[in-house]
């Protein structure tokens, strides 16, 4: 169990917001970009799955008391990443540390003990078991610690208590409190991103990785939710999160690493991602900016050509539907889905 000193210590060590900025400052915005204080460190991390690359990661390194965006399209890799270095999944190569401590072939519950811990793109609450519990269920290597302190029965009682407060503290930290002996399944989706939160702080970790923790949420909560992962950072821990929500990722991170296919694409502040042109082919969308291509008889020609057939299918849908092509808040749908497309469709998932 986490002592409260060492909570407050590492509290202390929490990075103010010009701090933090000054720290990327001279970071380079290429793949692998070495951090002024690593704290995680991938190196030639690679997954398999069939004949598909899900993850090739050559290097990444994850800068300490930072919130660091992790984007990409569906199927980039992020999640696999997550499951590779947290231990729920073996990678074909590849070796990652934490503060230079490797943490390859370990189980998930050891490499919690070590402080990285993650929360799941899909919840994975216990439904039948209450909402206590389930925070309970956080605590490190209760296993192990179990087969020992049945010998020791007063020892165990005293790390039961201690499990219990901590699990209230947290409770209450994410205002579940008053919902401790309810079951898990009572609750609603976001409640339920709140309680993997409070399960992942139980061992006090020094670094967090949470997989889409606003997919799902009711809009009304996303703000408090958000509020949450900053206080992690306030915390002095390392968020690392993935979004699909631009937005969120401006708002919240230090720093963006965007993957594609399996491999780091790009990295650099929110603020210039949109100037990065493998970022913007790649995630962003580009049709907006693109300038449009035709041939010698003015016939439209590559993604120009792709645009050109999709808006005269949205026109000939429109007319068979009964509509009005002069009506002018007609748009064709390919060409009014933006970048935002994406995030709907995963806050509808
Ligand atoms: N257990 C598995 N078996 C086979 N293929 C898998 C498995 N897990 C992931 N994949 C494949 O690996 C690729 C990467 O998937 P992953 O879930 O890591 O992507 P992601 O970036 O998290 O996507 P999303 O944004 O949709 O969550 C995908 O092509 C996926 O189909
Ligand atoms: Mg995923």
């Amino acid at each position: 169990m986490p002592d409260s000193s060492a909570v407050a210590a590492r509290a202390a060590t929490a990075l103010s917001k010009e701090q933090r900025v000054a720290l990327f400052a001279q970071v380079p915005n290429t793949p692998g970009a070495p951090k002024p204080d690593a704290t995680l460190v991938v190196d030639g991390v690679s997954r398999t799955f069939g004949g598909l690359k899900a993850v090739d990661v050559a290097h990444l390194e994850i800068q300490r008391g930072c919130i660091t965006g992790l984007i990409g399209p569906n199927g980039a890799g992020k999640t696999t990443l997550f499951n590779l270095l947290t231990g729920f999944d073996r990678p074909d190569t590849g070796t990652w540390s934490m503060d230079g401590q490797p943490l390859g072939k370990m189980h998930p519950h050891q490499v919690a003990r070590k402080g990285v811990v993650r929360t799941f793109q899909l919840t994975k609450a216990l439904s039948k078991l209450t909402v206590l519990d389930n925070v309970r269920l956080g605590a490190t290597g209760q296993r192990g610690e179990r087969i020992l302190s049945t010998l020791l029965p007063w020892t165990w009682k005293a790390q039961e208590r201690q499990i219990t407060e901590r699990a209230y503290e947290l409770l209450a930290r994410f205002k579940l409190d008053a919902k401790a002996d309810d079951l898990a399944g009572s609750l609603s989706g976001g409640q339920r991103k709140l309680l993997e939160m409070a399960r992942a702080l139980m061992t006090d970790p020094a670094v967090v990785m949470l997989d889409e923790p606003m997919a799902g949420v009711n809009p009304a909560l996303t703000q408090s939710l958000l509020g949450h992962i900053k206080s992690l950072r306030d915390d002095g821990m390392t968020v690392v999160f993935v979004e699909h929500d631009m937005d969120v990722i401006r708002d919240i991170s230090d720093w963006v690493v965007v993957m594609a296919q399996g491999s780091v694409i790009a990295e650099s502040t929110p603020e210039e991602l949109s100037n990065n042109g493998a970022v913007v082919d790649a995630y962003l969308g580009s049709h907006h900016d693109q300038a449009l291509e035709f041939d010698e008889d003015g016939n439209p020609v590559g993604a120009t050509a792709e645009l050109a057939e999709a808006l005269e299918q949205a026109e000939a849908e429109e007319l068979e539907a009964g509509g009005d092509l002069s009506e002018p808040e007609f748009v064709a749908p390919d060409l009014a889905a933006g970048p935002g497309k994406h995030a709907k469709e995963e806050d509808e998932k």
